[in-house]
This record gives C-alpha cells, structure tokens and sequence, in this order.
C-alpha cells in the first residue's frame, strides 16, 4: 500500500474524507496529536486500526465528532457531563458516557462496552473532516502499539507508511499530549487518563473533587494505562538531578544540570519552565533522543502541577520495565 501525503487544502480534506467513507485508514492531526481515523460505524474499518498499529489487543478507542450536538446523539449526558463539555468542546478533552440508543458507534470501536468515549477536537482540520465525514471517525494516536505518540505527519509515515492510505499533514500539533479522559457513568466523575486539560480546571467546573480510577479492579482499564504504553528504545531514568557521561539528557527549566557538558544529547522541554510549552515538546523530543543512539534518557524533575501530571503521566509509562 502507499501511503499518500495529503495536503490541508480543499482538495486534501474531500481525498480524506472519501478514503474514510470507503473504509481505508487516515491519519490526521488534532490539537494533542496526529489520531489514526476510521469510520467508528463500521467494524471492519476499525479493526484495520487495530492491525496497522499492531495493537495488542482490543481497547475502546475514541469517537471524535464534529460538535456537541453530534456527540448528544452518541451518549447519553448527565449534568457534570454537561457542564465538561460545554466549558472543554472543542479542545483536548473526551468524556466517556453510556451509549444513546442512537449511538452508531460500532462494537469493536467501543470494545463491547455500553459506554462510548467522545470527543470534539479544536483543531480547524480535524473539525472540516469530522464535518465532511458526517460520520464519528475512531482515533487512537497514529503511532505503533509501544511506540511515543506523533506529533507531526513526519512521524506517522516513520511508523505506519505502508500500513495506511493516507496522512493529512497539518504540521505540528500545538498541545503535543493526548485528552484528558474523564468517565461521567455512574454520577461520580473518574479521571482516566490525565491531559490536554488540567484536573484543576475540571475540577473548578464541576465543582468537586475528580476521583481516580487507577485502583485495581477499576473497570475498564483503560489501555493508555498499560504500562509499557509510551516508549522509546532507550531506558528513562526520570528525576535526574545529574547527567552521567554518555547519557541524553531531557532537561526541564533554567539549570542546566551536573554531568551536562558529558551528556550525549540535550534537549530542554522549557527552559523557562512553561508546562504547556514543555506538554507540546515531550514527544518529539523523546523521539529526538532515542534516535541518537545513546542507552539512557536521563529526565528532570517536573513539577506535579497542571499539565506537569499529564507529562509526568506520560514518562512514568516511558520509564516503566518491559
Ligand atoms: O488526544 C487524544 O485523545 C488522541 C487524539 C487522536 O484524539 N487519541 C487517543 O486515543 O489518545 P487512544 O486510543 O490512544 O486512547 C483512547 C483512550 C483509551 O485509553 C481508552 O481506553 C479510552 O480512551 N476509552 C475510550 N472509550 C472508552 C470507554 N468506553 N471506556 C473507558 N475508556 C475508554
Ligand atoms: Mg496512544
């Protein structure tokens, strides 16, 4: 198969949205990362998701739509769903709900669960195709099963040309995490998966505290969770006060660290200490790292605040033994 390059004019987003409506997969970007889209209604569509990624088993994957009232005809919303997304849609944030007896979702797409996640991405591109689409389009981030998630079109053809018909290249994605997952089922809002959009302002929102579902025996885990999910070739040594010879370093904020002038590589994620700025970095520059070669990526500290848990969320997985 090759892979064509799409180009984010009109003539681009119809070629997209026709090879979807066929069936055939295509990457496009978000505003968090490049998502790896097939027509969420159709089963057989979706399972070809699932193959290119080499994904290791079948997790629920999230519907994107083109707006609210789209999603109202796939899930069903109660209050604190209500006020989440009319304060976060568009934007970086999915809601998983119980499906409406509307819901056109497929099976596979949901992974036979009664419930859906949805999402109403920002960014202009994913919006015109979602609309030209007229359909949810399933979408994991467009990388490997294993592999860091793609930030850039540059990055989905290094994992999957070959694997899928086309990238719709929007150059870089400008939040550079993955959505905050948040579960609205049972009354009590659960943050799955931290992201794009902060606890803090969820929680101010809402106007309670958000729970966790990261204890055991919380269902269905979700497989962002495993946790080898994030990962480059090199070991992550995260905390890194000093750099040792040989290392790459990932540095976060002003200092520059012991041992850097010994370092393989260095890249800072902020040197000012911007979390969003070091959020839209993170990928690429672990991907930057691992390409030199060197045995470990030794990572500053990060603060645990706003989108320092989600970054952190997301190198803990990178640092976790496989
Ligand atoms: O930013 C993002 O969210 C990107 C872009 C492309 O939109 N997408 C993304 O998808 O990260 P993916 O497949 O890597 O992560 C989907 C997450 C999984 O952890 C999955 O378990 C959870 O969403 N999810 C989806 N539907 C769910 C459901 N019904 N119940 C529980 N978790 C669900
Ligand atoms: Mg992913």
């Amino acid at each position: 198969m090759v892979t064509e390059r799409l180009q984010p004019d009109a003539l681009g987003l119809s070629r997209a949205a026709a090879i979807l409506k066929k069936g055939e997969l295509v990457a496009f970007p978000t505003e968090t990362v490049y998502g790896l889209g097939a027509d969420a209604t159709n089963a057989e569509a979706v399972a070809r998701i699932y193959a290119a990624k080499e994904r290791p088993s079948f997790n629920p994957l999230i519907a994107h739509v083109d707006s609210y009232s789209t999603a109202l005809d796939q899930g069903i919303f109660d209050d604190a769903a209500r006020l989440l997304a009319e304060a976060f849609w568009p934007g970086p944030l999915t809601l998983v709900v119980p499906c409406a007896s509307t819901c056109t979702v497929s099976d596979l797409a949901r992974a036979g669960l009664d419930s859906v996640g949805l999402r109403v991405p920002a960014h202009p591109l994913a919006h015109a195709l979602l609309a030209a689409v007229g359909r949810p389009v399933a979408a994991p981030s467009a990388n490997r099963s294993g592999r860091v998630s793609p930030t850039a079109a540059d990055h989905v053809l290094g994992d999957l040309d070959g694997r899928i018909s086309a990238v719709l290249d929007g150059g870089e994605t400008p939040v550079g995490v993955e959505s905050t997952i948040v579960s609205c089922l049972d009354g009590v809002p659960r943050l799955l998966r931290p992201g794009g959009v902060t606890r803090e302002s969820i929680e101010a929102v809402i106007g309670r505290k958000l729970e966790t579902a990261s204890e055991p025996g919380d269902n269905p885990v979700a497989p962002g969770m495993l946790a080898s999910h994030y990962a480059p070739r090199a070991r992550v040594r995260l905390g890194a006060t000093t750099i040792h010879p040989g290392e790459a370093a990932l540095l976060f904020g002003p200092n520059l660290p012991a041992g850097s002038k010994d370092a393989a590589a260095i890249l800072n994620l902020s040197e000012s200490g911007d979390l969003a700025e070091a959020a839209a970095h993170l990928f690429s520059f672990l991907r930057r790292l691992d390409v030199t070669g060197a045995g470990v990526i030794a990572v500053s500290p990060i603060p645990e605040i706003g989108l320092g848990e989600a970054i952190n969320d997301r190198l803990q997985r990178a640092a976790a033994e496989r």
